[in-house]
Parts: structure tokens; C-alpha cells; sequence
């Protein structure tokens, strides 16, 4: 088999470039190691930004997007007893859509599908090789029979434990990383969201999130030990919990129902670099993991796939400017990313470790954070995306 690119993994960031990359008329063969249904029952995030749109209207499929999706134009912080509205499209003239990444993955491979592009699921054992050459190549074994794909390019979008980053030579590879000492618990549930916008709190007992996937679909986090286990946390503890971690209105108000699923996510902050490699580009949680706060990872995945499509259709038009600089315009956002996220983690969340001195530092800061509109507009501008 030969294509023009050869897609590792089918997440967002794979999908989302092979997308791109049929509209500007460039073949791509996607690998991906599970099942369709595997991909789409993973739940994650759930938060757009204005470019992160833009990019699924180019790509033509979000039709659903802007049926379906919510405009948020603020979020509130919780602290200290009371909520704090920060409001984007005042501060920014820009707003987020919430729309979750499980539908915009099947949006994505319904699309795939209807244009009958070429998906291999369920690969085996999928290796990439020659890519510091000039004849790239991707194996896997399907049902027990050797595959062998021979392309231009290799597209690393196989996510945190895939397959392309470390086949890259170690001495290449520079690694920087942070593990946080907490996770998170998430749950989803058939209840109408408790607010409009999404609620982020700080409280003496631990991180809380109320977020949301449509106006009957609600999902809920609570920080909790990164060795906790799921199994530890029957529905009635999570909703117990979360109401200590709310202000009393709020805690009121919220409708809980049986969970539709409940897991724990670890937190990391964590970038390699640089992301290509000869013939080999790393795009998404394959290159670069944040903590969810704030909700960068799909965006960031995004704006890879959005610079490296458009880098191979220059390429094919004879401009290889594009190729030579991915690395370096990613990471230049990446970093920004990286930032705002670790900082968003650092305000919100409980750290043993600093003891009440860094409490009082939190309250300190989320008080200025309030009151300044200069101090709020920092925040505005990171949530709602910075300009690709
Ligand atoms: N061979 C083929 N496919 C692989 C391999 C492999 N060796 N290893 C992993 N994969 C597949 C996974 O099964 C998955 O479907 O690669 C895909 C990677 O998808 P994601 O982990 O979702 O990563 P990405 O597409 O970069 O999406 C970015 O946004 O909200 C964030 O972290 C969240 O998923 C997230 C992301
Ligand atoms: C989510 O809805 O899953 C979500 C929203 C915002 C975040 C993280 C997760 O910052």
C-alpha cells in the first residue's frame, strides 16, 4: 500500500488532519491500534476555542458543532464562600463552545466514512520506520497477516503512549516534565448542569470543576489523590463531596442522578521536543500533555494538525517553508499553553506540600485576579485562545 501520508492514530488530532488534508487534495491512510468504539468511549474535555472552530469549519464537518454546541461567554471562580464572574466576551470580544471531544470525534470519522477515506483499525503491533530517510514506512499486523504502508510523510498523532515518539532516537529528544501529586475524578450524568457556565472552585478541602455537555448532560470533577482509586467512590460519596466543595447556592441547587461513567485522570505537564524528525512530525498528546485546567489539550492538538496540514499542502505545491518551521511555531504556542495551564493548576488546586503559606498566596492572588481588570483579561485572553 502507498499513500502521500501516513496517519498514526485515529484521536482527534489524527482525524482532524486527515480532514485537512482531503481538502487540500493530499492523500492520507490512517493507523489507529483500538476499535472505533474504543476511541469514542474514551470522555475528555470538552471546551473550543474560537480557532479550534475555525479549524472543524474548514475542515467541513461542524454542522453538528454549531447546531448543537453551547457559547460560553465567561466562567466563574469560586473561592472564599462567593463566585466571581469573569466574562470573556466583555474582556476579549471572544467566547468558547462547549461541545465534547467524543463527538467531535464522531463527527470527524462519520466524515471520514462518508468520503470514504482509508481508516485501518484495530492494527497490531504498528511500527514506523525510515523516516530519517527519504522512504518512510508504517507496519502493523492485521488479523495475524503482516501490513506494510510506504509513504511521504508519517504523522505522529498516536497520543501519550503511542508508538512514534519513541521510536525516535533518544539522543534527539529532549524532555521536559512535570507530575502533579493529584488527579482528578470526573463523572458524567443525564442532569441538567447546576449553572449556565462553567464553575471552577478553590476550597479548603480540594480542586472542584461543574461542567457540562449540553443543557441535559452535566459532568463534574473533583481533585483527588493521583493513588486514589475509582472504585473507592460510590455516586452518593462523589455528590456528598462536591456539595462541600461548592458555595451553599450552588450546593443547593445541584440535581445528581447516577453516573454514566466515573474515572480518574493523573495530572502531568509534559513536552518534547523538538516534533519532527526528518519525515516524522509529532502532533497532539503525542508531542505534549497539559493538566485539563482550562481545557488546552484538544485545542492544542488542534492547532498542530491545522499548522502541519497546511505545511504539506505547501510542500506539495513546491514550498517546503512550512515543514522546516512546524516544529518551531508549535512549540512557540505549545509553551504558551503549557504555561497558562500549570498556572490555572497552581491557583485552583490543594498542594500539601505549601501548607497555609500557600494557601493565603491562592486567596491573594484569586482576589487580584477579580479585581483587576488587568489581572482578568490575562486570564480571558489564555482561556479563549491565543491567536494561531
Ligand atoms: N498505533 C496506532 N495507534 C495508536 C498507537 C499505536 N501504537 N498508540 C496509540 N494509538 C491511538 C490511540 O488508540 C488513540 O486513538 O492514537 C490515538 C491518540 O488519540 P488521543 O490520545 O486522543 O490524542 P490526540 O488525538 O493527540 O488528542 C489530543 O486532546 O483533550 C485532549 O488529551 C486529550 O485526547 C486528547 C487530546
Ligand atoms: C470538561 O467539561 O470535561 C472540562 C471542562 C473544562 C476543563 C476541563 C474539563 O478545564
Amino acid at each position: 500500500m502507498r499513500t502521500q501520508v501516513a496517519i498514526v492514530g485515529a484521536g482527534p488530532a489524527g482525524l482532524l488532519l486527515g480532514a485537512l488534508l482531503q481538502r487540500s487534495g493530499v492523500d492520507a491512510v490512517i493507523v489507529e491500534q483500538r476499535s472505533p468504539d474504543y476511541v469514542l468511549g474514551r470522555i475528555r474535555a470538552g471546551v473550543l476555542e474560537q480557532t479550534t472552530v475555525g479549524l472543524l469549519d474548514q475542515a467541513g464537518v461542524s454542522a453538528r458543532l454549531h447546531a448543537e454546541g453551547l457559547q460560553h461567554g465567561g466562567i466563574e471562580l469560586s473561592f472564599g464562600g462567593a463566585r466571581h464572574r469573569i466574562d470573556f466576551q466583555g474582556l476579549t470580544g471572544k467566547h468558547v463552545t462547549v461541545y465534547g471531544q467524543t463527538e467531535v470525534t464522531r463527527d470527524l470519522m462519520d466524515a471520514r466514512r462518508a468520503h470514504g477515506l482509508v481508516t485501518h483499525y484495530e492494527a497490531d503491533e504498528v511500527r514506523v520506520q525510515g523516516f530519517d530517510g527519504t522512504r518512510p514506512q508504517v507496519l502493523w499486523r492485521q488479523a495475524g497477516a503482516e501490513q506494510r504502508l510506504d509513504c511521504d510523510f508519517i504523522a505522529g498523532c498516536d497520543g501519550f503512549h503511542g508508538v512514534c515518539r519513541p521510536s525516535v532516537p533518544a539522543s534527539a529528544l529532549q524532555v521536559f516534565e512535570r507530575v502533579y501529586s493529584f488527579g482528578w475524578l470526573g463523572l458524567l450524568c443525564e442532569t441538567p448542569p447546576v449553572s449556565h457556565e462553567l464553575i471552577y472552585s478553590n476550597h479548603p478541602r480540594g480542586f472542584s470543576l461543574c461542567s457540562m455537555r449540553s443543557p441535559t448532560r452535566s459532568r463534574y470533577y473533583l481533585q483527588c489523590a493521583s493513588d486514589d482509586r475509582v472504585e473507592r467512590w460510590s455516586d452518593q460519596a462523589f455528590w456528598d463531596e462536591l456539595r462541600r466543595r461548592l458555595d451553599p447556592d450552588v450546593a443547593a441547587r445541584l440535581v445528581t442522578g447516577p453516573a454514566l461513567e466515573k474515572s480518574i485522570a493523573p495530572l502531568r505537564s509534559f513536552v518534547a521536543e523538538p516534533m519532527r524528525f526528518g519525515r516524522l512530525f509529532l502532533a497532539g498528546d503525542a508531542a505534549h500533555i497539559v493538566p485539563p485546567t482550562g481545557a488546552k489539550g484538544l485545542n492544542l492538538a488542534a492547532s498542530d494538525v491545522g499548522l502541519l496540514a497546511r505545511a504539506l499542502a505547501d510542500h506539495y505545491a513546491g514550498d517546503d517553508h512550512g515543514i522546516e518551521t512546524y516544529s518551531e511555531r508549535c512549540l512557540r504556542r505549545v509553551w504558551r499553553a503549557e504555561r497558562f495551564s500549570w498556572w490555572f493548576t497552581s491557583l485552583m488546586h490543594r498542594f500539601p506540600e505549601t501548607g497555609e503559606f500557600g494557601q493565603r498566596m491562592q486567596m491573594a492572588e484569586l482576589d487580584y485576579l477579580v479585581s483587576s481588570q488587568a489581572a482578568s483579561t490575562a486570564l480571558a485572553e489564555n482561556y479563549v485562545g491565543l491567536p494561531l
